[in-house]
């Protein structure tokens, strides 16, 4: 039961999938996942294309989202526009969401996973080092939900599922920045859950524990995680994968979860409760700013 299933370490689509859910479940659906092109969001737009929808997967490396969207639509014979955006930058989103909207004619779900993060202890942490992690998580988390908001959901509904993490739980060693933004966007999700209800709009989130074959999972410690011993100490004994997470992010995207608003899910295999948060130890695992990641 406790064990993943297969999954692909790079950003390549999964060699075979059994569908868990109905494989029409998002048939007619149009999906804008920030950070698409890569990592976890990459999976999320698979998983989501092999369920019926079209997606646009949106990052600021268009070389990248286009190679990602031919993989994509390989795979499953549905629609993935590559589009190029900064979520720091408001009118670049705007730019997005209305060629999305001329494209295809509506969006559905928004997934918010577009993030930067490295291991550094808060001393050597530039003030523009935590401002930049602020800015990508946080108010890009802010200004894509807005832009998408005000330009469609307002008067058409839909979903938002952002990925969170769950390092501000207990303080993570070596993440005041991105803990901090995680944190923020986790009440984010309840304050636009309880104001956008109204207008048909649920807002969740996902917050994923370790995840293998990621860069953030790269970042955080890669290899030298899994030979540490950090993961005997997790209850399930291993990371997740990205496959893993897609599942979640579809059950908050879709009707499976229809009455669901303002909820973080955690996926991360019970880590955060017991999980090491030991600087020394986390600093002999990873590098700070003197050996850059
Ligand atoms: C300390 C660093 C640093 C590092 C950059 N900075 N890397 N400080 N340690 N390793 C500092 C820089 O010196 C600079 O400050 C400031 O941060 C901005 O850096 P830029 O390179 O100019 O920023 P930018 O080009 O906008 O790139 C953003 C980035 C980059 C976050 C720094 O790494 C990036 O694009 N990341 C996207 C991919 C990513 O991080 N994926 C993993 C997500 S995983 P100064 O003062 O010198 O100007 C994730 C996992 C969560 O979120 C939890 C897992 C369990
Ligand atoms: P990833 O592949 O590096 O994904 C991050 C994506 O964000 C990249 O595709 C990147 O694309 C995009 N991005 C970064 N800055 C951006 C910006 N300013 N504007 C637009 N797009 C930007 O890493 P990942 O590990 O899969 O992480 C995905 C999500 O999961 C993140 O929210 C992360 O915090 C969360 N998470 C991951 C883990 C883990 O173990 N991996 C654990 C907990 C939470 P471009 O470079 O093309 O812009």
């Amino acid at each position: 039961i406790a064990q993943a299933g297969p999954d692909v370490g790079t950003d390549d689509c999964l060699i075979s999938y059994t569908h868990i859910y109905s494989p029409d479940l998002l048939t007619g659906q149009v999906a804008f996942i920030t950070g698409g092109g890569s990592g976890i969001g990459f999976r999320i737009a698979e998983i989501f294309m092999r369920h019926g929808c079209d997606t646009v997967i949106a990052s600021r490396n268009l070389d990248k989202l286009k190679e990602a969207a031919k993989k994509l639509s390989a795979v499953s014979g549905r629609r993935c526009l590559p589009l190029c955006l900064d979520v720091r930058q408001p009118e670049s989103i705007t730019a997005a969401v209305d060629e999305t909207l001329k494209e295809f004619g509506h969006i559905d779900i928004l997934i918010n996973n577009a993030a930067g993060n490295f291991l550094c202890p808060a001393t050597s942490l530039s003030f523009n080092a935590f401002r930049t992690v602020m800015e990508i998580d946080t108010m890009g988390t802010f200004n894509t939900s807005k832009v998408v908001y005000e330009k469609w959901f307002q008067n058409h509904g839909g979903n938002i599922v952002n990925i969170s993490a769950t390092l501000g739980y207990r303080g993570q060693a070596l993440q005041v920045h991105a803990g901090s933004a995680k944190a923020a966007n986790d009440a984010m999700t309840k304050h636009l859950a309880v104001e956008w209800g109204p207008s048909g709009v649920r807002v969740n989130t996902v917050a994923p524990g370790p995840v293998s074959g990621t860069e953030g999972f790269r970042r955080l410690g890669g290899p030298k995680v899994e030979v540490s011993g950090v993961f005997q100490s997790i209850p399930m004994q291993r990371a997740g994968n990205k496959t893993e997470m897609a599942h979640c992010v579809l059950f908050l995207a879709s009707r499976a979860s229809s009455y669901v608003t303002g909820a973080i899910l955690v996926s991360d295999g019970g880590a955060w409760l017991t999980s090491a948060n030991d600087v020394s130890m986390l600093l002999g695992i990873a590098s700070s700013k003197t050996a850059k990641l």
